[in-house]
């Protein structure tokens, strides 16, 4: 009796085996063939910038950044393959979006305008417009389950990764994992952050110039006059430096820069910082955008309102509309057409060629 029980309990077990499909259990029990043999990479930072702040568990590795560029640019983040960070981050436009706010999976539109991505691994006070991430690996996470932009779970973007013919071996180069069940979303956003941080612009014309490398074109000398405050000049002056100043060419505050005419501070359409802080006097109040690669980034703003520098300046000039909070460097200030041609030939001087064509910010797929 006793040897007939266990005789039907092998034979269950034979059967529950024969349930368990059987690829996968080959997929995920092979160790994936490939070395680890991590070389950290050289993220050369110009002159001029400032050091990043990269975090202990996610330091820079040629094989991490690799993989970080293949995600990026990689659909298979999206619900239906039709999406990558790359389709609304476009490199050719300093990692930014031509449309006014970006179009997502089925062509879902969101409420803002997608963020350059210039210089990114140097911002740490906040990221997005509104500051609501704090590292770069917090915010690679966001995009893949938002369902305005790649309306995908993680769980299935994790189980594509691991199916993936490449993947797995690229996760071994970068992370040493040895199967591929450890491949997780920790270690696809660490590879995401690692190639963002590559995104280094530093060699543009201004600075160049500031270099003492070449000399800037006596237009756009006046221009940088209009843009850089100094203390001695009185108070009819585009002052653009008190925000947009500094190497990064911003200084990362979150204000409000006069675009919409409220009657009180709760009827700004998005409160921008306050929906982050929760205060009152943050509604309407958005970060503090670098300028670099400005000349390729149109539409302007936190919702891409201004079509061209044109319209940036006539805001400007205007002194912005009036609120409680309003940033007391925006006042209004006389800008002659020739003046205003002057301010955005020095704006036109932020873009970095060099950046833009980098064969190693464009698509591994192409
Ligand atoms: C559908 C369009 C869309 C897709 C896809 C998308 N983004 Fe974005 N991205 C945006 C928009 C819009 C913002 C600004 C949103 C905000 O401030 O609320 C943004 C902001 C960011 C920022 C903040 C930049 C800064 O300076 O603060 C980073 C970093 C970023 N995206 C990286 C990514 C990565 C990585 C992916 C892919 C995993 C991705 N994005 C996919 C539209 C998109
Ligand atoms: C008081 C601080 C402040 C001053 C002074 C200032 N800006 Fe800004 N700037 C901002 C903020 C904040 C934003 C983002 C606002 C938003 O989108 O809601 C911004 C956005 C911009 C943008 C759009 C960037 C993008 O990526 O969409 C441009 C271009 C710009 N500013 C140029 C200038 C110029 C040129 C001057 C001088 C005439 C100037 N700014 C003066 C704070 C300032």
């Amino acid at each position: 009796m006793q040897k007939y029980t266990l005789f039907l309990l092998f034979l269950l077990s034979v059967v529950a085996c024969k349930d368990k499909p059987p690829i996968e259990e080959e997929i995920e029990e092979q160790p994936i063939e490939a070395n680890y043999n991590p070389t950290s990479y050289d993220l050369s930072i110009p002159d001029l910038l400032p050091e990043m702040d990269i975090p202990a568990d996610n330091e820079l590795t040629v094989a991490g950044v690799q993989l970080g560029r293949h995600l990026f640019f990689d659909p298979i983040l999206s619900l239906d393959s039709t999406i990558s960070c790359a389709s609304c981050h476009l490199p050719e436009l300093g990692f930014s979006d031509p449309n006014t706010v970006s179009f997502g999976v089925n062509n879902a539109t969101g409420t803002r305008n997608a963020m350059s991505l210039v210089n990114v691994g140097f911002f740490t006070k906040g990221l997005f417009w509104d500051g609501r991430s704090q590292t770069l690996e917090e915010q690679a996470l966001l995009p893949v389950e938002d369902h305005l932009e790649m309306n995908e779970a993680w769980p299935n973007v994790i189980e594509k990764l691991r199916r993936h013919p490449d993947y797995p071996a690229m996760f071994r180069e970068a992370f040493g994992v040895e199967f591929r069940d450890e491949i997780d979303r920790s270690l696809a956003t660490k590879a995401l952050a690692q190639f963002e941080r590559t995104l280094i612009s530093g060699n543009s014309k201004y600075d160049q110039a500031t270099r003492n490398e070449i000399f800037l074109e006596d237009e756009e000398v006046n221009g940088q006059q209009l843009f850089f405050f100094e203390l001695s000049q009185q108070q009819d002056h585009p002052g653009c430096s008190h925000c947009h100043g500094g190497p990064l060419l911003t200084d990362n505050r979150f204000v409000n820069n006069g675009l919409d005419s409220v009657a009180n501070l709760n009827d700004f359409m998005d409160k921008g910082r306050g929906i982050v802080t929760g205060n009152f006097g943050d509604n309407g109040k958005f970060r503090v955008p670098s300028l670099r690669n400005i000349a390729l980034t149109a539409p302007y703003m936190h919702d891409g309102r201004f079509e061209t520098l044109e319209e940036v300046l006539d805001h400007y000039a205007s002194g912005g509309h009036m609120a409680e909070n309003l940033d007391a460097n925006i006042r209004p200030f006389t800008l002659t057409e020739r003046q205003k041609q002057e301010l955005i030939a020095f704006l036109e001087t932020f873009t970095d060629e060099s950046f833009v064509n980098n064969p190693n910010f464009k698509s591994p797929f192409d």
